[in-house]
Formats: structure tokens, C-alpha cells, sequence
């Protein structure tokens, strides 16, 4: 699974070898490009969709960084913006495509699964409109097209404490052989090493978007910026609250009939996790689809974290954040 030299185009031959590097989580060395960590197929990826993806203004984007929801983000945008003239909700009888289909099957990435292939323009003509993708490129590497369009930007992000323990799993279900230590990823997710980040670099780079100290006349309309805590806690509110920024809120009737919970049921993680494709399925990449549901809680890190690990990476963040008015 893992990219074969030939895979790369010659400009991201060249390019590597001017980056500084480190070792990987996932693969064996990864590469700092303007400020982020890449493995040499996203860096491939990303510069392809910078290169030629053409926004439209109704587009919709899910940006996060890996293990902050994504999956569940997707679920849930997917539902909501298809209800009314392609994928009713139907719980009973199991014609939704969220039954059969993992979440990033629906909602692909936009460096991983659409601009991958070298030196390839592909071809967007048969998505419909709104056309809804996903990435986990940070807001200054987005291609320009999509940052000067009204498209609207969906932002999720999580706890790093449970951001990190999440990816320390992850990546121990993706090797193949060994494992990955607490401690040493420990190390790395501290340092901003692992790929996608700095964990806080990533945030702030959408935050900056939607705060008003960054931006004292901010009239954002561009990002919504969400937690996976309080879409755990409060669900519902959120999805209300999403729907409209998307341009699809619930109708009166629809609330009546108890639409928004049918749709929270539907990408549940209980109800997502337990459906056939999600317990055997595969991505093309031979990820397996259950490596993207494991507990779906808030808090797991409080099983794993010793007192000093909680004390040093809250200190990181808040030096880190707290001087946007970011805190978690
Ligand atoms: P845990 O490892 O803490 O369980 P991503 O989708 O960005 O890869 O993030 C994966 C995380 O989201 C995992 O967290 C996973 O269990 C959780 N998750 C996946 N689907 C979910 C859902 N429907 N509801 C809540 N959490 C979900």
C-alpha cells in the first residue's frame, strides 16, 4: 500500500528532495511542505488539486484533521443535503446509501481519492450539484479557486487529547508489523509531527477564518466551525444549525415527523458500526472500514494518558492557541 517511486510525478520527485523530513506514523518518512507534514502520495495529491481542482460557488467542503469525526461528518452531511430530491431517509427499509456504502465512499477526499493520480486531470462532470467533498488540507494549502469562491467550508476538530490517542490507534490497526509506542508518538504529536500537522497549525488556519479577533469586521459566511464534543453532546442543535448553513434547513413538517432524528439514528456510530460494509468492507486503499469506527466517545484519553502527558500537551495547546482566543 504503500507509494511506489514511479507513482509520483517528476515535479514531486523534485520538490521532495528539497523538503526536511521525519519519520512517519504511517509511512517511513514524511516531509514538512509549507509548515505541514505530508507523506509523499498526499503531497502528490494535494499539489494536483491545487493545481487544477475549479471551485463552484455551491460547493460543499468537510475539512478535518484525521480522527477528529470525519467519518461521522460526512455521514451526516451526506444525509442532509441528499434528503430531499436523491436519498430520502428510510430506516426501515434500508435504501439509504449510507447502508451499504462506507461514509468516504460518499463524500471523497479531495487529495486522496479525486487529484491522486499523477499527472491525471480527472473528470467532475458526474457529481451533482451541490458537489460535496472532503479534505484534510489546512485553509492556506486549499486550492486558490475554492478560497475565492462562495463555496461553504465545514470545519471539525477535536480534543487533541483524544485527537492524539485516536491516531495513536489508527495508525497501530493500519502497520502491517510492530507497533507504534505511546510514548514516541507521544513525542511527535507534541513536537507537530504527524501527518497534517501541527495538530494546532491545522486548527488555527480555519479558526483565523471565522474569529473575530483575528478579523474585527468579520462577516464569515464561509466557515462553520464545529467540535466533535459538542456534536456529541448537543447533536441535535448541531445538525439543525448545519442544515441551514448548507442551505437545506429542516422544514417545520420535517421536524414534526421527526426527521432530525431519524437522520442522527441513520449515522449513528452504533447504526454505522454495525452494518455489514463498515464490519468487512475495505477502502481501495486496503484500509479496513472498521479501523474508522472504534469507540466514537469523548474522554478515552483519561485510559491512556499519564498526568504529566495531560500537563505537557494542554500547556503545548494553550501557548500554542490561546493567544487566537482558541481553547478547548
Ligand atoms: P475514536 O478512535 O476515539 O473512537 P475520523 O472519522 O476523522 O477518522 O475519526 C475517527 C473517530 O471518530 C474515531 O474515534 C471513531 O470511532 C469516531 N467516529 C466514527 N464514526 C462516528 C460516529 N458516527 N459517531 C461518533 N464518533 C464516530
Amino acid at each position: 500500500k504503500y507509494l511506489q517511486e514511479d507513482e509520483l510525478s517528476e515535479d514531486v520527485r523534485v520538490l521532495l528532495s528539497t523538503l526536511p523530513t521525519a519519520k512517519g506514523w504511517f509511512v517511513n518518512t514524511i516531509y514538512q511542505y509549507q509548515g505541514f507534514w505530508y507523506s509523499p502520495k498526499q503531497l502528490q495529491g494535494l499539489l494536483n488539486c491545487q493545481k487544477h481542482f475549479q471551485a463552484q460557488d455551491n460547493d460543499i467542503l468537510l475539512a478535518t484533521q484525521p480522527k477528529s469525526g470525519t467519518t461521522w461528518l460526512k455521514a451526516l452531511a451526506f444525509s442532509l443535503i441528499n434528503r430531499k430530491n436523491k436519498y430520502p431517509i428510510t430506516l426501515n427499509n434500508q435504501d439509504h446509501p449510507l447502508f451499504t456504502n462506507n461514509p468516504h465512499t460518499l463524500v471523497p477526499f479531495l487529495e486522496f481519492d479525486i487529484f491522486h493520480v499523477k499527472d491525471v486531470v480527472p473528470d467532475l462532470s458526474a457529481f451533482s450539484s451541490p458537489r460535496l467533498f472532503a479534505t484534510h488540507l489546512p485553509y492556506a494549502l486549499l486550492p486558490e479557486s475554492m478560497k475565492n469562491s462562495n463555496c461553504k467550508i465545514v470545519y471539525l476538530c477535536r480534543d487533541p487529547k483524544d485527537n492524539f490517542i485516536s491516531l495513536w490507534h489508527f495508525s497501530n490497526a493500519l502497520r502491517r508489523e510492530g507497533s507504534n509506542s505511546l510514548d514516541e508518538s507521544f513525542d511527535k504529536f507534541c513536537r507537530g509531527i504527524n501527518v497534517g500537522g501541527p495538530f494546532w497549525d491545522h486548527i488555527l488556519s480555519y479558526w483565523k477564518e471565522t474569529s473575530l479577533l483575528e478579523k474585527p469586521n468579520n462577516n464569515n459566511k464561509k466557515v462553520m466551525f464545529l467540535r466533535f464534543e459538542e456534536l456529541r453532546m448537543n447533536t441535535s442543535f448541531v445538525l439543525k444549525n448545519l442544515a441551514e448553513f448548507l442551505g437545506c434547513p429542516f422544514s417545520k413538517e420535517e421536524e414534526n415527523q421527526g426527521l432530525m432524528d431519524d437522520i442522527l439514528k441513520l449515522c449513528s456510530f452504533e447504526n454505522l458500526r454495525n452494518l455489514e460494509v463498515n464490519k468487512n468492507g475495505k477502502r481501495p486503499s486496503g484500509i479496513e472500514n472498521k479501523a474508522y469506527f472504534r469507540r466514537g466517545e469523548i474522554g478515552d484519553w483519561k485510559n491512556h494518558l499519564s498526568v504529566e502527558m495531560i500537563e505537557k500537551l494542554n500547556d503545548i495547546v494553550e501557548n500554542k492557541m490561546g493567544t487566537f482566543g482558541f481553547r478547548f
